[in-house]
């Protein structure tokens, strides 16, 4: 092949990703969810596999074309998530990403029919759902897990908390409350921290993060 060795960093890689948001059912017809459009987790999908990795994308709904040669495994709810993402890591995986904007509460119970508006209010319990993330980073056999942080303040903190927490190699952070970027944008700035450093890449395309994140990935990961 033509490509230097280090433009192919994740080479014989294998790298599962989960992106998009989740889906809550209420009833038959109605769901709790967010505004994730998935463009970050696809880009980093697009990202992987040109750097030569087997890439699983763990997929929310979303209006987004599958990348070239990854393999796109759709899912709604966050325990489908989970599910998916246990299975992909028992098949072989050397990193796992977690783009995915996961509901973190569903509705205690999916009414079988559509619930009719009786009184003025409502009240709809709601139960936690699995930390998809977490779990894997538990795991006796954890890949190199990288999670994401969007934070409206406090960014460095609220991220390195979560990545102490959940037991990452690194997390990605992203200022939301910055008009113009991140959710739903083409754009997106994000600061990277991993145990011994932390780098700032953006304002950019959502594509070209990713590669420069990719590259963060394999460097740290074959330091691990
Ligand atoms: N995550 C996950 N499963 C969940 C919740 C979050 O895998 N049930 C992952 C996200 O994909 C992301 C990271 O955990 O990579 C951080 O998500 P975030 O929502 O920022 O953190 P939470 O732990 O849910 O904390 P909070 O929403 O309260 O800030
Ligand atoms: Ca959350």
């Amino acid at each position: 092949s033509e490509a230097e060795p280090a433009s192919r960093p994740l080479a014989g890689k294998r790298v599962v990703i989960t992106a998009g948001p989740t889906r809550e059912a209420i009833d038959p017809v109605r769901y709790i969810s967010n505004h994730s459009s998935g463009k970050m987790g696809y880009a980093i999908a697009r990202a992987a596999e040109r750097a030569g990795a087997r890439v699983v994308l763990i997929s929310g709904p979303v209006s987004l074309t599958a990348p070239d040669n990854v393999e796109v495994r759709p899912v709604q709810t966050a325990s489908e998530m989970l599910a998916a993402s246990e299975k992909a890591v028992a098949e072989g995986c050397d990193l796992f990403v977690a783009t995915a904007a996961v509901a973190d509460y569903r509705p205690e119970n999916r009414a079988g029919d559509k619930i009719k508006k009786t009184s003025e209010t409502m009240a709809l319990p709601l139960v936690r759902n699995p930390d998809i993330l977490a779990t894997i980073a538990g795991r006796e056999d954890a890949p190199f897990t990288v999670g994401f942080a969007a934070e409206t303040s406090d960014v460095a903190r609220y991220a390195t908390d979560k990545m102490h927490r959940k037991k990452l190699n690194m997390i990605v952070a992203n200022d939301v409350s910055v008009a113009g970027l991140g959710f739903n944008s083409d754009d997106n700035a994000v600061t990277v921290f991993w145990p011994e450093g932390q780098e700032s890449i953006g304002p950019d395309s959502k594509q070209a993060i990713a590669d420069r994140l990719v590259v963060l990935m394999a460097e740290q990961n074959d330091r691990a």
